[in-house]
């Protein structure tokens, strides 16, 4: 019997690649190159699955494009604000995603950020290599210590819960902002607020931890910017659209923020090119869950998945 049709949009860690070709017509892309949603549409054509990627936006005129062998789209990722769901329903295809396997890695990135960002750590590489490195000074890129600082987490899901339970060994103080209060065992000692301003006022260190949806969109904007403590860390391992890129960046330039550390952009792969100018700002490539544990459970979470829909199963990860 002929093997249902997968097309795998970018390179995947190759155990990932191998169970695919072990149980797929596979259709691959070896050279790597990057893909568009309008690609999707073309390359799809005949095929039973999708596996692609967040980088790729699928929205309503593209799902409605989609060839109608396209039983079910699976997402290298946790975030979906990429594809059009509504479209997706509409069009009877299934969408799965990458839930909890990535809370670890994403927590560990959003670590990174604000500990590079309060270290300086960018600015301290930049000196080294740069060869103009003179030896160590007193006061040479001082930055501030996260110890009993008050970290304040915007979306306290999965990811948002991993990343305070790292700042609890770092003796930070966790608060956080979240559409609803969580019960005592997954708050674990995190203090709510039930409003921005409470919120805002006491994040010396603000950590945007939620998904990209109308209503968090530019959420971060000069007006909430203005109500952080001067000086405060904003790191934004979220979705790019939590932030007004021109309000941060005037933030960053009058000392409003101190420090900054992004790992994700509105309209990435472009990067607003005020930030590339400042030397207060950490900027990663979207590396959230990159680690080669968390994209070969990721990848493997998705084949089951796709397994199930083609057995009609329901899977685990199904978004819809
Ligand atoms: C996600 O899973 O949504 C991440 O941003 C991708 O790394």
């Amino acid at each position: 019997m002929a093997k249902p049709v997968l097309l795998i949009t970018r390179r995947v860690p190759p155990a990932v690649e191998a169970r695919a070709v072990r149980d797929y017509d596979a259709w691959l892309n070896p050279q790597d190159t990057p893909r568009t949603g309008a690609d999707i549409v073309r390359l799809a054509e005949g095929a039973d699955a999708v596996m692609c990627c967040p980088a790729e936006k699928l929205d309503a005129a593209l799902i409605r494009a989609l060839p109608a062998s396209v039983k079910v789209l699976a997402t290298y990722s946790v975030g979906y604000d990429h594809i059009d769901l509504g479209a997706l329903r509409a069009r009877n295809v299934r969408l799965l995603n990458t839930p909890d396997v990535l809370s670890v890695a994403t927590a560990e990135c959003a670590m990174l950020l604000i500990l590079a960002a309060a270290r300086r750590a960018g600015e301290g590489e930049r000196l080294v290599r740069s060869g103009r490195w003179t030896g160590w000074a007193p006061t040479q890129l001082l930055g501030t210590s996260l110890s009993g600082r008050r970290l304040g987490i915007f979306g306290m899901g999965r990811i948002g819960r991993e990343l305070a339970r790292m700042a609890g060994a770092f003796g930070m103080e966790v608060h956080y902002r979240n559409q609803h209060r969580l019960p005592a065992e997954l708050e674990r000692g995190a203090i709510y607020h039930d409003n921005d301003e409470s919120f805002l006022s006491i994040s010396e260190v603000l950590s945007l931890n939620a998904p990209g949806t109308e209503s968090t969109r530019r959420w971060l904007n000069a007006e909430r910017i203005a109500r952080l403590p001067r000086g405060a860390v904003v790191a934004n391992a979220g979705r790019g659209v939590l932030i007004d890129d021109a309000a941060l960046i005037a933030a960053l330039k009058s000392g409003q923020v101190g420090f900054a550390g992004l790992d994700v952009y509105d309209g990435e792969p472009v990067v607003n090119p005020g930030y590339l100018a400042l030397e207060n700002v950490v900027l990663l490539p979207h590396l959230g869950s990159a680690t080669v544990e968390t994209r070969n459970v990721m990848g493997n979470l998705l084949l089951d998945g796709i397994d199930a829909v083609l057995a009609g199963r329901k899977p685990a990860n199904l978004v819809s």
